[in-house]
């Protein structure tokens, strides 16, 4: 039965969501089958974008957030980090330093933070594509309004990131407080593919309460939605949330996650994320060879990047850091990839 799904999942054919359960369920106690969907993942990995690992300079420029997510450390009723924000000198100085270092994408992450309104994160994108216009914007700002995010690719933004985070009501509760909705969320992703951002959609792997159930829906609803990339990575705990003494997601079920995606949608741009990397000291290569195509190195000022703690050891120096690429390149070839510094649209 599972080996039927992953036969029709192979072959391009629609699962159902018992379909995916099954699968899923079965691939956590088989290598076999998790070997086979990784072999293909790379398989198709290679068809479309060959052995090339796409870069992004990731700048978190502030770590204020109005929402309260209960397995985030940046909530806002976290009282124990030190919060910081850039100014759009500081942002401008590291797409610089990025441009320099041969960063064609830089990634504006923040949390959920009203300082930044629409006129000045427009002025902040404008002044990014007037100087660097070869280069590609990603925003990663959470929820706004359809107004907002007009705005906002007016200004110039080319792409958006905003996972969905779980695809099922229920769990989406359990994760969030219940002045946020699921319904919202969706709607926001609808709102940015229609304004002609490339999308970005995702989720965690192992955050509490999860099962193969809400992952099943995680895969039906990227399967739907057709986002042109996707992060995956797995959840882990950090000390002042409220998710604290919860076990962290595996890097093996991440890896298998990250797999059937690729699978799912063959042309997608899929990161092996900083989570991934902080669990596992190979666990960048480890995401490459199960079919992620993309690495996010930090290009926030050194200063802050502790203090942009979503979860606890969070790594940003060594491979992570885009000042050292030349490591992270190192280890690509020797796991067989190579860094491109291509812009990396979606095919
Ligand atoms: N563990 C792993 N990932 C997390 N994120 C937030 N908190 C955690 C955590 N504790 C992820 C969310 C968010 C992205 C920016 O970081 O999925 O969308």
């Amino acid at each position: 039965m599972a080996m039927e799904a992953a036969d029709k999942l192979i072959t391009g054919q629609e699962l159902t969501r018992e379909e995916f359960i099954e699968l899923l369920q079965a691939a956590s106690s088989s290598t076999e089958l998790c070997t086979r969907l990784a072999e293909e993942a790379r398989r198709l990995r290679k068809q479309y974008y060959g052995d090339k690992v796409y870069l992004r300079g990731l700048i978190e420029f502030t770590n204020y957030c109005k929402n309260n997510c209960y397995y985030c450390g940046i909530r806002c009723e976290n009282r124990k980090i030190r919060r910081y924000r850039l100014t759009k000198e500081e942002i401008l100085d590291c797409c610089k330093t990025g441009r320099a270092l041969g960063f064609q994408t830089f990634v504006l992450q923040g949390g959920e933070d009203p300082f930044f309104t629409d006129e000045r994160l427009a002025e902040l994108i404008y002044s990014i594509k007037e100087r660097h216009p070869e280069c590609a914007v990603t925003l990663s700002l959470g929820e706004r309004s359809y107004e907002s995010y007009r705005r906002l690719r007016e200004a110039g933004a080319d792409r958006y990131l905003l996972r969905h985070e779980t695809a099922d009501p229920a769990h989406y509760r359990k994760l969030h407080p219940d002045n946020m909705s699921l319904q919202n969320r969706k709607q926001c992703l609808l709102d940015l593919k229609a304004l002609g951002y490339q999308v970005g959609a995702g989720f965690m792997v192992g955050s509490p309460g999860q099962t193969e159930e809400e992952l099943a829906e995680d895969l039906l609803f990227l399967k739907d939605l057709q986002p042109q990339m996707v992060g995956i990575g797995p959840f882990i705990p950090q000390k002042d949330t409220p998710f604290a003494k919860e076990r962290a997601g595996s890097v093996e079920k991440t890896l298998l996650l990250l797999s059937v995606v690729r699978i799912l949608l063959p042309k997608a741009l899929i990161p092996a994320t900083t989570a991934l990397g902080t669990m596992d000291a190979d666990g960048r290569e480890k995401g490459m060879r199960a079919g992620a195509n993309v690495v996010m190195p930090n290009l926030s000022p050194q200063k802050n990047r502790e203090q942009y703690a979503l979860y606890d050891h969070k790594i940003s120096t060594g491979e992570e850091a885009a000042e050292c690429t030349d490591l992270l390149m190192r280890r690509m070839e020797a796991a067989g990839f190579h860094l491109s510094w291509e812009r990396g649209d979606a095919r």
